[in-house]
């Protein structure tokens, strides 16, 4: 075996580590989870490209408006001076190419450097912008957000600008979210902005819709992690005994996700057993809402000053842009 293989399989058991050890201590609680960071396998990938395209799920839709129609405030929020823009969690780029095309034809100086977790994500997407923004200066980063933030931070003496869009610290609990937003502080100077997208508290039903859609594809997206469990932790989960519930509360902001067993079962997982009643449910995640006071207490209490919120045009979605001091 050559070293590269050696070190990808070695790479791949730990990772299986991880997944095992979190999902035992999840299932072994007494309010049974799961953790949500487990939904994107290739099949949860694929079920979440869908659930951007549905009616309901307008979180994609919205943030989308902002980069195609509120560019220039955007371009504004950055501000003249050459920077480096650091995109955590880059995707495929399909709403920063609008910004980063721009930023190009208004001759902005500045080197765009995406974080992504996936090498494949990064290939596709450097190939795809500099075919798209002639003379596009793109530096890639594969790994984790922040250990690929030191290095990206590193590279020049110029300002920072970090985007994180899509929603995504949503999906933290608010300890978790304080800490995220403390540590991205601790890795930028006096001047650096950061410009994150964040789902607006809106009518519940609206919010509710979004995650329980009428085609199901929400639901497969949750049960899809059962599935994972089952091929890559030797479980036997029956997903036919699961059903997908949806809660919404307007005072918490906090949507979130359960799966509910319909009877009373036991499932094993390597030599473990696991035992649910009838109507139990398993935790599997929370998609935050905020209001704008919220997030501009979140930027604060974080050590930003809070610059502005742009917002689509129906404000049911803001990229909020924030500045250390
Ligand atoms: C990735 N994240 C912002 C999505 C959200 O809206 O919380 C994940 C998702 N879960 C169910 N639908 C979408």
């Amino acid at each position: 075996m050559d070293q590269e293989t050696l070190t990808k399989e070695t790479l791949e058991h730990t990772i299986s580590q991880f997944f095992l050890k979190d999902v035992v201590s999840g299932l072994s609680a007494v309010n049974k989870s799961l953790s949500s960071k487990y939904f994107y396998d290739k099949h949860g990938h694929a079920l979440f490209q869908q659930i951007m395209q549905l009616p309901e799920y307008y979180l994609t839709r919205c943030e989308m408006d902002i980069f195609q129609h509120k560019t220039a405030e955007l371009a504004f929020a950055i501000g003249d001076e050459p920077f480096d823009l650091i995109e955590l969690g880059a995707g495929d780029g399909t709403k920063s190419f609008h910004l980063l095309k721009h930023l190009s034809e208004h001759s902005a100086t500045f080197t765009y450097m995406p974080i992504d977790i996936s090498g494949n994500i990064l290939r596709f997407l450097e190939t795809n912008l500099k075919a798209d923004i002639k003379d596009l200066d793109i530096k890639c980063f594969q790994g984790d957000y922040f250990e690929m933030m030191a290095k990206a931070v590193k590279q020049s003496e110029r300002k920072k600008v970090v985007l994180m869009l899509g929603g995504n610290l949503g999906n933290m609990t608010a300890m978790e979210t304080q800490n995220f937003c403390r540590s991205l502080y601790k890795h930028l100077k006096p001047g650096d902005r950061a410009i994150i997208g964040f789902d607006l508290k809106k009518h519940p039903r609206t919010i509710l819709n979004a995650y329980d859609d009428v085609k199901g594809i929400t639901a497969a997206f949750n049960l899809n992690l059962l599935s994972r469990i089952n091929r890559e932790l030797d479980a036997d989960f029956d997903l036919d005994q699961f059903e997908h519930y949806q809660t919404y509360d307007p005072a918490t902001g906090e949507c979130r996700s359960y799966l509910v067993s319909l009877i009373t079962q036991t499932v094993t997982l390597k030599n473990e057993t696991f035992s649910f009643e009838k109507d139990e449910t398993i935790f599997m995640e929370v998609s935050r809402k905020f209001s704008k006071e919220d997030i501009t207490g979140l930027a604060l209490e974080s050590g930003f000053r809070h610059v502005t919120q742009i917002m689509d045009s129906k404000h049911w979605f803001t990229d909020s842009v924030w500045e250390i001091t």
